[in-house]
């Protein structure tokens, strides 16, 4: 596979041709924060918190790092002050349904994000579908899946699968940057699972 050179924030960085921003970026040890991103997943871009400014042949943007892929020439800068002001507002969108979430209050700490600035939608659930697409991707389970969509989507346990799949499973409970996927779990597993599940098996 091809070596490309880029730049990330005036550092000369080697990378594999087909690789993205974030995957060189982490491979030179330079952070750029994210929240939808997984290394085993395929990348989704949804939260774009992995906005970073690149500038190659006089063309200057705004991309996603864990989409954009790496070419020749590429300079990225991961921090500038247009780049922080979009991580604080998305921050303070996410914050808005996920108040207590350590992970965006840690990022909301370093982008200045005021946790209050939008009313409260506290569906504890930021739509990053680490946790559908880790099922459907790894586990190959499709337990937990979207329903509906627009404002009104959210995540939710399919209960015939998620009855037989899940109780051993529940890998993708530390994926979450939030506390609502165990929460939806419980909730599906004391509304629908049968009586044969264990209770000792589900408080692992
Ligand atoms: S439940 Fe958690 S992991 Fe799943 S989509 Fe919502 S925030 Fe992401
Ligand atoms: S981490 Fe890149 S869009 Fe979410």
């Amino acid at each position: 596979m091809n070596e490309i050179i880029i730049q990330i924030d005036g550092k000369e960085v080697k990378a594999a041709e087909g690789m993205t921003i974030l995957e060189a970026a982490q491979k030179a040890d330079i952070f750029i924060p994210t929240v939808c991103h997984h290394e085993k997943l395929e990348p989704f871009g949804a939260c774009r918190m992995c906005t970073v400014k690149v500038e190659v042949r006089g063309w200057t943007n705004l991309v996603a790092a864990c989409l954009y892929p790496v070419e020749k020439d590429l300079v990225v800068k991961t921090r500038s002050e247009k780049v922080d002001k979009i991580r604080k507002m998305i921050l303070e969108f996410l914050l808005a349904h996920a108040p207590y979430s350590p992970q965006l209050q840690e990022l909301a700490q370093e982008y200045g994000a005021d946790q209050d600035r939008f009313e409260k939608e506290s569906s504890f659930c930021v739509l990053c579908g680490l946790c559908v697409r880790y099922c459907a991707e790894v586990k190959k389970k499709n337990a937990v899946g979207y329903v509906d969509c627009g404002a009104r989507r959210e995540i939710r346990f399919i209960p015939e699968i998620a009855a037989k799949e899940c109780i051993d499973c529940k890998e993708c409970f530390e994926l979450c940057p939030t506390s609502f996927l165990q929460a939806a779990f419980v909730l599906t597993e004391s509304f629908a699972f049968s009586r044969d599940s264990s209770p000792t098996a589900l408080k692992k």
